[in-house]
């Protein structure tokens, strides 16, 4: 396995690998990564001769007072890991070299990017859009490998990949989660032991919604209202920031249901936020 910081140099491999017919695909992480992010790899290691990873912590994507300084990091477990799967290429580069001092040039995908996370993250997928499509220009990946965990995360990337006509495909995969659902996340390293028990709440919301959803007795108002109430039941929950039923494609939240649903939360719990969704399919 590869280990490359300079982005020169990892552009001039992937030239290389292309020219020689290789076919590469790339997980862009920001580390501490877990069986969420390596069911991403194994994913990408089925469907490519070349697998690169990035471990970058983008500093353009964390608020002022975001956890950017205390965000998990373990090059050393994650190397590791990443070799279990026989990844090719590891690409770490130092944030100088992403972001010289004269840097100046930010992408930005409008409305998709205000919506949901973007509305309590002001600029946060500024940052995604920006860094993704760097890593694009310098792996030139033929596959690009994102996790449904992070859904509005991935219509954005998707939206910048068609309005840019960027030369890779998107491949889309499920939310891996534990035991008791709650979905795999880095950031789970921040909860507490009854945190941790609470969180589960998150998911059993999602599937409890699923289910009145599908039930098809429910006005689309009451299913909201006790989508809410169950997660108001929780004190460690501070703050919801939002539950509530969506277009899967505007993000718009619904007033009546459509073909597909997106189900989408974010909560307060201790030092972390959490976020998770499903898409629920009706007739
Ligand atoms: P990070 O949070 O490290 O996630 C990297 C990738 O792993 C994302 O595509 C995310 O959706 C996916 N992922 C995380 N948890 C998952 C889970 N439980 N199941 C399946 N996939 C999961 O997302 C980012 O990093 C950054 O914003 C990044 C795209 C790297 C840009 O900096």
């Amino acid at each position: 396995m590869e280990i490359l910081r300079i982005p020169k140099i990892m552009q001039e491999t992937s030239k290389r690998h292309i020219q020689k017919g290789k076919t590469i695909g790339f997980v862009p992480t920001m580390g501490a990564l877990h069986n969420g992010h390596l069911s991403l790899f194994k994913r990408a290691r089925e469907e490519n001769d070349i697998v690169v990873a990035s471990i970058f912590v983008n500093p353009t994507q964390f608020g002022p007072n975001e956890d950017f300084d205390k965000y998990p990091r373990d090059i050393e477990g994650d190397i590791e890991k990443l070799r279990t799967i026989n990844v090719d290429i590891v690409f770490l580069p130092e944030t100088k070299a992403m972001y010289p001092d004269n840097f100046l040039t930010f992408l930005y995908v409008e409305k998709l990017s205000e919506k949901l996370c973007g509305a309590f993250r002001p600029g946060h997928f500024k940052g995604v859009a920006t860094v993704v499509n760097k890593l694009i220009n310098i792996i030139k990946p033929h596959k690009i490998y994102f996790g449904q965990k992070d859904y509005q995360q991935c219509l954005i990337i998707r939206k910048m990949i068609e309005d840019l006509n960027i030369d890779t495909e998107m491949i889309i995969c499920p939310t891996i989660r534990e035991k008791d659902g709650l979905a795999m996340s880095s950031r789970n390293a921040y909860l507490k032991e009854k945190e941790r028990v609470a969180s589960a709440l998150i998911y059993k919301t999602l599937v409890a919604v699923s289910d009145l959803i599908k039930s098809n007795k429910h006005p689309l108002p009451k299913i909201k209202e006790q989508m809410l109430n169950m997660l108001k039941e929780e004190p460690l929950f501070s703050e919801i920031q939002y539950a509530s039923i969506y277009d899967t494609e505007t993000l718009e939240e619904l007033t009546e249901l459509k073909k597909n649903n997106l189900v989408a939360i974010a909560v307060k719990i201790g030092d972390a936020r959490l976020i998770d969704n499903i898409i629920i399919e009706i007739n």
